[in-house]
């Protein structure tokens, strides 16, 4: 099932990532994909707030992934700088990805042969002035 969120706002985007991560359960996996600027760390730091985590979300550009920690851990990556999926087995990802944390992923689309078909996936589009058009997929097995 698909819908088609709108955001005028980095405060609107945070808003929808808060009720996103309300909705979210343990071993839960958020792909996102979208340009740069396209609101994806908005979007996570919203997640981590309707968790309840109190982290500074910040995106992980130069380690790949930080941990917030919480009663649900959150794994946040950043694919941008990756080529493929042979830094994320290096990393062991199955351990974030399979294990009972949420993980949610910017730049997604670097690591497709790893993205499970059970994902939340989140396609960012950039409109006019603020507007962000924003898709949020979730399997129907899942709901
Ligand atoms: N509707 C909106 N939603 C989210 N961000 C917005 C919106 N309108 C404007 N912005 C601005 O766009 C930028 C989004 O930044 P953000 O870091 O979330 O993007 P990103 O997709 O994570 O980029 P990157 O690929 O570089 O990690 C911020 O500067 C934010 O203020
Ligand atoms: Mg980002």
């Amino acid at each position: 099932m698909t819908i088609l969120h709108k955001t005028k706002s980095q405060a609107e985007t945070v808003k929808l990532g808060e009720k996103l991560g309300k909705s979210l359960k343990p071993g839960s996996i958020v792909a996102l994909t979208g340009n740069l600027g396209a609101g994806k760390t908005y979007l996570t730091k919203g997640i981590v707030k309707g968790l309840g985590l109190k982290s500074a979300v910040r995106s992980p550009t130069f380690v790949i992934m930080n941990i917030y920690p919480g009663k649900i851990p959150v794994f946040h990556f950043d694919c941008y700088r990756l080529k493929d999926e042979t830094d994320m087995e290096k990393l062991g990802y199955e351990e974030y990805f399979y294990g009972e944390g949420i993980t949610i992923i910017e730049w997604a689309d670097r690591i497709p042969g790893i993205i499970p078909k059970t994902a939340v996936k989140v396609e960012f589009r950039i409109g006019k002035d603020n507007v962000r058009k924003i898709s949020v997929n979730v399997p129907v097995k899942n709901i």
